[in-house]
């Protein structure tokens, strides 16, 4: 049944396809741009992929080149990356790297621009300025964050992650060129890959999906399918790297729209509180909260989404959709528990109180109290490992 109302953004300017970092020169002048900041990490610059980036800009100058970025992303560091660009008068923002890099780039344009600290802008739609163009090139594919109106930072003092929601998060530029994602190491892949396809089908069956947003995360979900374990055991592979990057942006696109679910709602906590990878995290819970929603009625939820990826319909599409998402976890060599990834059973209380007041619970499309996320957990504890 289609929706009675609903609404859709798309404000990022995206060009796809091997090599087309020569483009990048281009983009920013097109924008009236002039000084870029680049926002990176170590191992880019280790990579070369840094060298790559400033050496491609021609007209362009890059003021300043900021490469403290950790894995994840800081309050702390974006408040010095915030401080050094603003001294450095830059005029575009230009992220390189993985989702700490571009959200770190996103925290960066929000100090330098509306000035105090980070934690004053925390929650939904408190930015309420322009900002400066960001551009970004992702360097690894799950996220989806170089198309997202979230950034996600971590407080070490609350030890907790922020959310921070605004349209104006979302960069002006997203430049996916597989060969930056080439040097992606096999788990990195396959848990960023999992990040993907969690944000596909959380987004597909959000209270707040709607046909575009479905259209969004259905293709997604099948680039997934289709690429993942070759982009895993065949790095080099151009093609399969391109489909990956396509599913993370495309994934990025709908949840953006309509938010995610209680896997990523969890998951949030465990690297919170256990500082379990994120990737890793919703793509362990996921087949259990695909079982979970798909209880009862709820099989009506995934049976387009099924039928579409593996020709299917009917009270069994949540089953065989969480049984294809674990037996591809096990193909591409994914730890197959939470008990596996490090999680003991007394966090289980305070991961649970931790996610039920994540905003990811909000579009859920079935509600959850304490015990059924203790439920979830539990279930992804014990993990499931397949033949497949
Ligand atoms: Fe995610």
């Amino acid at each position: 049944m289609l929706p009675d109302y609903w609404e859709y953004s798309l404000p990022t300017r995206i060009v796809a396809g091997p090599g087309v970092l020569k483009d990048l020169e281009k983009e920013i002048l097109a924008v009236g741009c002039k000084k870029a900041f680049l926002i990176t990490d170590k191992q880019m610059e280790d990579l070369g992929y840094v060298d790559r980036v400033v050496s491609s800009l021609g007209k362009v100058d890059v003021v300043g080149v900021f490469d403290e970025v950790t894995p994840d992303s800081e309050v702390r560091l974006v408040e010095r990356g915030a401080h050094l660009a603003r001294q450095a008068g830059a005029d575009y923002l230009l992220a390189l790297g993985g989702g700490s890099c571009i959200d770190t780039a996103k925290g960066i344009n929000v100090v330098m621009n509306l000035g105090g600290s980070l934690l004053d802008y925390q929650g939904f739609n408190q930015i309420n300025r322009p900002l400066h163009p960001l551009g970004a090139i992702p360097t690894t594919a799950g996220t989806g964050s170089e198309v997202t109106q979230f950034a996600l930072v971590l407080d070490r003092d609350q030890h907790s992650k922020i959310t921070y929601l605004s349209p104006r998060l979302v960069p002006s530029l997203a430049l996916l060129d597989p060969e930056f994602t080439l040097s992606m190491p096999p788990l990195l892949t396959a848990a960023s890959g999992m990040d993907a396809l969690g944000h596909a089908v959380e987004s597909y069956v959000s209270i707040s999906a709607n046909p575009l947003s479905r259209g969004l995360a259905a293709e997604a979900a099948a680039l997934v399918f289709t690429h993942l374990e070759k982009a895993v055991r065949e790095g080099k592979d151009v093609q399969s790297r391109l489909g990956m990057l396509l599913a993370s942006n495309l994934a990025g696109l709908a949840f953006s729209n309509t938010m995610v679910g209680c896997a990523h709602a969890l998951a949030h906590a465990l690297g919170g509180i256990k500082g379990i990878p994120h990737a890793l995290a919703v793509g362990l819970l996921l087949p259990a909260a695909v079982l979970f929603n798909g209880e009862g009625s709820g099989y009506l939820l995934y049976e387009d989404l099924t039928l579409r990826l593996f020709g299917l319909k009917g009270k069994e599409a949540p089953r065989v959709l969480a049984e294809k998402i674990r037996q591809l976890m096990n193909r591409c060599r994914l730890p197959g528990s939470l008990a596996e990834a490090g999680l003991t059973r007394e966090d289980f209380p305070a991961v649970a109180e931790m996610a039920l007041t994540d905003g990811a619970m909000y579009t859920n499309p079935r509600e959850a109290g304490e015990e059924e996320l203790l439920g979830l957990l539990e279930a992804a504890y014990r993990g499931n490992r397949t033949s497949g």
